[in-house]
């Protein structure tokens, strides 16, 4: 039973959005940031389209104010951006990018982020405004 118990965790975290029980998720010894790790995860796969400097006509679809090149965006977004990018099984892909790019990796590592720092975060930040 004990060994079933991170399995439970980990589906039961794919599965819902939002934070959940991260005791065994959150034991890398330098902890991923917005500095660190997740500002260039979105720089590389986001931004292109999802950005405050891009204009309407150039955003390829993205909705206007859907923006993640500051840390507010990311906090204000960050339950969509779970939702996208969920990979909720090996056989299907994320739908953010709708292109693709990130790889099985990186995308665990954007769930490790959000549920250690930024969930942490969002809940000491007022939201915006
Ligand atoms: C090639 C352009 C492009 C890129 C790159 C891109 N998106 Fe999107 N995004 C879109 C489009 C188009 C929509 C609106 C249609 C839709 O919701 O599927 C959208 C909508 C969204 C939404 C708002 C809709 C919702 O479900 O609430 C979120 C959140 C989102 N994307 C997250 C991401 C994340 C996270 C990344 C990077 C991992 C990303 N996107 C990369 C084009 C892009």
């Amino acid at each position: 039973m004990h060994r079933l118990v991170p399995v439970l965790a980990l589906v039961s975290g794919l599965a819902a959005c939002g934070p959940e029980d991260t005791d065994d998720l959150c034991d890398r010894e330098v902890p991923l940031t917005y500095q660190s790790w997740g500002q260039g995860f979105v720089h590389t796969h986001c931004n292109g389209c999802h950005s405050s400097i891009i204009a309407e006509g150039q955003r390829r679809g993205a909705p206007l104010g859907v923006d993640f090149d500051t840390y507010g965006g990311v906090l204000q977004w960050v339950e969509r951006i779970e939702d996208r990018t969920i990979i909720a099984g090996q056989e299907e892909r994320a739908q953010m990018p709708p292109g693709g790019g990130p790889t099985a990796e990186e995308l665990q590592m954007l769930h490790e982020w959000i549920q250690c720092s930024v969930y942490p975060d969002k809940q000491e930040w007022g939201g915006p405004e």
